[in-house]
């Protein structure tokens, strides 16, 4: 049995043992009506197991409600939380609701935020369906939805009482899916150790993602939040990736070829650990063993010159920078990151063409 990571705020449970806790804690916090919210896939391939598990372990007869929006980022926003809402008033949700987010990395951000803002604050757990979520966007407390095409530009630090990691979900998810999710796996093994990262490099099937391996992750990403919640210094390690990795979301998000969070982290991990070798003189073998394995799963994106001019104009809205100049985590070993490093537009375009050879 995987063994449960309880911290002062939040816990993360792994399996049976979560639905079990999970049901002791509906009747300890005399919890009366459940909302589980969902995204059309989440409902068709993952709620009623859910169901199933959670009322083998309730006692007493509770009030389930669930609410489904439609899948993918595009429905992060406004609109489909003040649907959410109106749905919680019509079944009379008070204070002591609970909101489950059952889902991707999407629904575990909207989900968040509603029930952070609806009536000052209700309690919510993530149960997280994607391999992204289950190893970064379901643990941490950062809510929240975008707004115009600005990734995560609204939203709270506020955090799930406890996380339910079940890896039986992943069987639901496409290969596509799986693959985003790994991204983050590969970010939170650059940011950790020599050893995990050599780990990381054997896997060479992406079914084959095993408990051990979303542990290990799981485990880097809880002991940097515990360190520092809210981010005010070494959890920008996190970011990883993500200052070109979020502007290129950015720029695909409401365009036809919309992409997924991990394929475009996977674009900046290439393009940032190139520039940690130009700026930082990191080995320039580990920009190639990271442009190695990440080509092994993901496809590679053609830019061209406008597309990325329109990128960096995008990074002036990365929310982490107080600065005009973008400020990028890099790193200057395996395991070693470096935050608040500047970075030259001249740094960003090179980085693309080490990308596309
Ligand atoms: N996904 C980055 C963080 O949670 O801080």
């Amino acid at each position: 049995m995987l063994k449960a990571i309880e911290n002062n705020n939040y816990s993360i449970y792994f399996k049976s043992e979560g639905y079990k806790k999970l049901a002791h804690y509906i009747q300890g916090k005399k919890i009366n009506k459940i909302l589980i919210l969902t995204d059309d896939n989440t409902k068709n391939f993952c709620l009623e197991q859910f169901r199933n598990d959670l009322l083998s372990y309730c006692k007493e007869n509770i009030f389930i409600h669930d609410f489904s929006i439609k899948s993918g980022e595009a429905s992060k926003n406004f609109s489909e939380s003040t649907k959410i809402i109106k749905y919680m008033l019509q079944c009379g949700f008070k204070r002591n609701g609970l909101v489950i987010n059952l889902g991707g990395g999407m629904i575990s951000d909207i989900g968040g935020f509603v029930a952070s803002i609806y009536m000052r604050g209700l309690k919510f757990i993530n149960i997280p369906t994607t391999l992204l979520a289950m190893v970064d966007a379901s643990i941490g407390g950062k809510n929240g939805i975008d707004f115009n095409s600005i990734k995560n530009l609204i939203g709270t630090f506020n955090f799930a009482d406890f996380t339910i990691v079940d890896s039986r979900f992943l069987k639901t998810l496409s290969k596509k899916q799986l693959i985003s999710g790994f991204a983050e796996i590969i970010k939170h093994s650059l940011i950790s150790s020599n050893n995990e990262w050599k780990i990381i490099q054997e896997i060479d099937d992406i079914n084959a993602i095993s408990d051990e391996i979303i542990y290990n992750s799981v485990i880097i990403k809880n002991h940097i939040i515990n360190k520092d919640p809210y981010e005010k210094n070494i959890r920008k390690y996190l970011n990883y990736g993500h200052t070109l990795g979020h502007a290129i979301e950015s720029y695909f998000l409401n365009k036809k070829e919309e992409i997924l969070h991990g394929e475009a982290i996977s674009v900046g991990l290439i393009l940032e650990t190139y520039i940690s070798h130009v700026v930082l003189k990191l080995d320039i073998n580990y920009a190639l063993e990271v442009k190695k394995l990440i080509f092994k799963f993901f496809k590679k994106i053609e830019f061209t010159d406008n597309n990325i001019n329109k990128i960096v104009n995008l990074l002036k809205h990365d929310k982490k920078n107080k600065s005009e100049t973008p400020l990028f985590v890099l790193i200057e070993d395996i395991g070693k990151p470096v935050i608040n490093q500047k970075v030259s537009n001249k740094n960003i375009l090179d980085a693309f063409k080490f990308y596309a050879v």
